[in-house]
């Protein structure tokens, strides 16, 4: 059953308050409800309903009089008076049993919930709806030590805890967490000198991986006052880890909860790059409070006002905390690896889809990474300081209320007096604009024109023009930058820009900073991408000169036998020489394109990308700089060494990213002998993982392998870390044999979603041994979406996207990978969320 945009209908009552008991058993949880409904004056006439789904009805009344709903798989039906009435329902349900992880469940015997976004539903009877929202009480009963629910803690007494939440919110925002937990504390003074206490609760045996996280929730809360002017509202804050998690983490009102792997850390633990991730999840939970919390979506199909602006403020955060050129180029690699081949598959969808079956199917990289663009799009074009006039407008405008698209560009048109019809499509057209560039240079005056088209995608054959912010620079042929960057805006198919008074033709330097999330389709030479890797000021911009080498010298490689490109190695070697350059944006410079974005590169060219080719392609460009760079590398390696005690900061986290992307060529070289080392010195995760993931590579891991389980097998987080890196990193042809042996392990809980990732994802991830001519990877796959379905539709479904780019390889496969859909798509019992998305896939 499809749900549409163009359906929505408020609900017929508005809620004055909630009060819920909820007595904690596994097996038998009962929930009290007390409901005070009101007409809702802006409603239709319609009957009254509530959703509730997995629920044993004990009993229900209105106003003190039991009722008999009628009941269905969705919810109930009922009789109501005319006015307001006091609804009141006692259900139970079963915590225990619910492998799903959606609603109350258990994980490792502690209570927590997930109701985004349609949880709620399976925790008792209500209108489970974003636009519903209202005050709660809720009084929790159970004998364990920890509590939690959202907003002040009231009053508690022997086996029970009352919170009072005086912040409006809709459902999707309850959590309650209970169980024997400890916590990390801290504190915050807020910009108006309000005290606000602050916990993080963790499992026993995890206190001390929380002050990392501590830290990065202060500086968060920090940020969001001094750079959008958002204070924080309630006394106190609380973050939960949560072994058994669907998804990253939770903004809940004054009670987060995460993904124990996305607030967890240590040095021994954690790597650099887990560490910026957590900070960035905690920030991004964090500033949900106000963009999300305070202000919220009307519907589901509005998920991008929050997301994609929670993105693009926790984006904006990284590049304050750390660097901004490298959080941009870091956004770009990871926006064309997930949302690229989501925009142009069977799965592109809009910013703002129009139509779902099961919503947790569009918590995408298209509603998020690339509403984050949207966002950012409309900064560029309106300017910073605007920008900052129409959010504080925003804020006082609609804080408290249930909003959609069309309030938020409401508000950017009202402070601007800019017109945002033609930049809506931004949310409702899909698919990636193609953007073709030509030039002329004519006596001093240098044109630019553009060409811009997006290919049909499914369900919209036609596209129209986009507003495209396209920043451009101009360099002269001796390297300084005459024109410097400047903001075009192109509003038509096709456009042409002028600039005059250059005395030579210039180089252009375009598409700076990644302006606008489209593919730059420009024919141009080898000479003018050196010269911008010599000479572009703009740091992206020089980063993708040197990535569009690396693309063009694997893509000759792979289609015409070509040798490695030693003229660009040459060249990325002078870059990597130069030691005024940030470490971090070094190593993003040596970092080859992907297996993956290969393959979208042949595909778009027309060519279908053979996956072995494709990764022997990559292994001897490897080789080559490994070889050409024998002497450089022990210089970078000297260079990048930390003397310093560990710090996860930028700093000493770029210098470890260069020196084991150079350790990673060096291996190559001596077959694992300076990984060998680097293994047995390390004393922090960042080093000793990617020692091993050296050693894998080199086919010499054994001993590192079983010294790294018996050092860390009861540590969870970092177990999995050792699953899928062993899947990840070993040579294609093994990788299947490989997946399948790990997963006759006692310690391979599959229904951990963390542990199932980290030995399916990491298989999707190896290009080439996913893609096994034999089909067994496509195989192996499809058994364990089908197992897990039964138990977790959730992580099944998004786990199908791995099929997504089917379409784009040669016969053989895709009839093996069509037959892995349709064996899927024949399960007797699929669930909803399985079902549309290989419907999706198969189109
Ligand atoms: N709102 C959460 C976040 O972005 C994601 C929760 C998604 N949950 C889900 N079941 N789809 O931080
Ligand atoms: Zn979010």
């Amino acid at each position: 059953q499809t749900i549409y945009l163009k359906d929505y209908t408020p609900f017929g009552w508005q809620v004055a308050d909630v009060h819920l008991t909820v007595a904690l058993s596994p097996d038998a949880t009962r929930v009290r409800s007390r409901i005070r409904f009101e007409p809702n004056p802006d409603a239709p006439a319609q009957r009254f309903f509530l959703h509730g789904e997995d629920l044993r009805l004990i009993r229900a009344s209105i106003d003190g009089t039991e009722v008999t709903p009628v009941l269905t798989a969705e919810g109930l039906e009922c009789d109501v008076p005319e006015g307001g009435f006091l609804w009141e329902s006692e259900v139970e349900i079963a915590p225990a049993a619910n492998t799903a992880l959606e609603g109350l469940y258990m994980s490792n015997g502690m209570y927590c919930t997930q109701c985004e976004a349609e949880g709620f539903r399976k925790i008792t009877y209500y209108p489970d709806r974003p636009d519903v929202m209202s005050v709660f009480t809720v009084r929790i009963e159970g004998d364990e030590p920890v509590k939690l629910s959202n907003g002040n803690p009231v009053a508690q007494g022997e086996g029970w805890a009352e919170w009072h939440d005086p912040w409006p919110k809709p459902a999707y925002l309850f959590a309650l967490v209970a169980g024997e937990l400890l916590n990390h504390p801290g504190s915050f003074t807020t910009m108006s000198g309000r005290e606000v206490e602050l916990n993080i609760y963790v499992r026993p045996g995890d206190e001390g991986k929380c002050a990392f996280g501590m830290q990065a929730l202060k500086d968060s809360m920090r940020w969001d006052e001094e750079v959008y002017g958002r204070e924080y509202d309630l006394d106190i804050f609380n973050i939960v880890a949560v072994d058994d998690f669907n998804m990253g983490a939770m903004e809940n009102k004054g009670l987060n909860v995460f993904n124990s792997s996305c607030v967890l850390a240590s040095p021994e633990t954690s790597t650099d790059a887990n560490f910026e991730r957590i900070e960035a999840i905690i920030a991004h939970e964090y500033f949900h409070n106000w963009t999300g919390n305070r202000i919220t979506c009307r519907d589901w199909f509005q998920l991008c006002l929050k997301e994609g602006l929670t993105v693009f403020r926790d984006s904006q955060f990284t590049s304050d905390m750390r660097s901004a050129e490298v959080k941009r180029i870091s956004d770009v690699i990871d926006l064309r690896a997930r949302q690229f081949p989501e925009d142009q598959g069977p799965l592109s969808h809009p910013v703002r889809p129009e139509s779902f079956q099961e919503i947790n199917n569009f918590y995408t990289a298209t509603v998020y990474e690339k509403g984050a663009e949207v966002i950012g799009m409309l900064r560029r074009l309106v300017g910073a300081e605007a920008y900052g006039k129409a959010l504080d407008l925003y804020f006082e405008r609609h804080d408290g209320q249930a909003c959609t698209i069309e309030d938020w560009l409401k508000v950017f048109e009202d402070s601007t007096g800019r017109d945002l019809t033609q930049f809506k499509r931004w949310y409702s057209q899909s698919g990636t604009p193609h953007l073709k560039v030509s030039d002329d240079y004519t006596d001093g005056t240098y044109t630019l024109t553009f060409t811009q088209e997006t290919p049909p995608t499914p369900g919209q054959p036609e596209k129209a023009p986009q507003v495209l912010p396209i920043a451009v620079g101009l360099l002269n042929p001796n390297g300084d930058e005459v024109v410097p960057t400047t903001m075009l805006e192109m509003t038509e198919a096709t456009q042409s820009f002028t600039f005059e008074g250059l005395n030579a033709k210039p180089v252009p330097s375009i598409l700076r900073g990644f302006s606008a999330p489209v593919v730059l389709m420009r024919e141009s030479t080898a000479e003018e991408k050196s010269f911008l890797l010599a000479h572009d000021t703009d740091a992206f911009n020089r980063w993708e000169a040197s990535r569009d080498l690396a693309r063009a010298c694997l893509l000759a490689m792979i289609t015409e036998g070509a040798g490695p490109d030693l003229a660009w190695i040459d060249a990325l070697e002078q870059v990597l020489r130069d030691t005024t350059l940030d470490p971090a944006f070094r190593a993003l410079m040596l970092a080859l394109p992907t297996q993956a974005e290969l393959a979208q590169m042949l595909h778009a060219r027309g060519v279908t990308p053979d996956p072995d080719a494709i990764y022997a392609a990559t292994e001897t460009l490897r080789d080559a700089m490994a070889t050409r760079w024998s002497a450089l590398l022990p210089e970078l390696m000297a260079e990048a060494q930390v003397d310093a005690p560990y710090a996860p900061d930028a700093e000493q986290s770029g210098k470890r990213t260069l020196g084991n992307a150079v350790l990673s060529l060096q291996t190559r070289l001596d077959g694992g002998k300076a990984a060998q080392a680097q293994y047995d010195a390390a004393d922090n995760m960042t080093m000793q993982l990617s020692a091993l993931s050296c050693l894998i590579t080199a086919g010499a891991e054994d001993a590192a392998l079983a010294a790294f389980e018996a050092q860390w097998k009861d540590d969870r987080l970092v177990m999995d870390k050792w699953f899928a890196l062993q899947v990840a990193a070993t040579a294609p042809e093994k990788a299947v044999a490989r997946a399948a042996a790990l997963t006759e392990r006692a310690d391979f809980d599959w229904k951990n979603p963390n542990r199932f990732r980290a030995v399916m994802g990491s298989l999707a991830m190896n290009h080439a041994g996913f893609h096994a001519r034999d089909g067994s990877g496509y195989r192996f796959l499809a058994d364990w979406l089908i197992k897990l379905d039964e138990k977790n539709p959730q992580t099944t479904a998004r786990m199908c996207s791995v099929f997504q780019t089917w379409k784009r390889y040669d016969a053989d496969r895709q009839a093996l990978m069509k037959a892995a859909l349709e064996r899927i798509a024949a399960r007797p019992g699929l669930s909803r969320d399985v079902t549309e998305m290989v419907t999706r896939l198969l189109g």
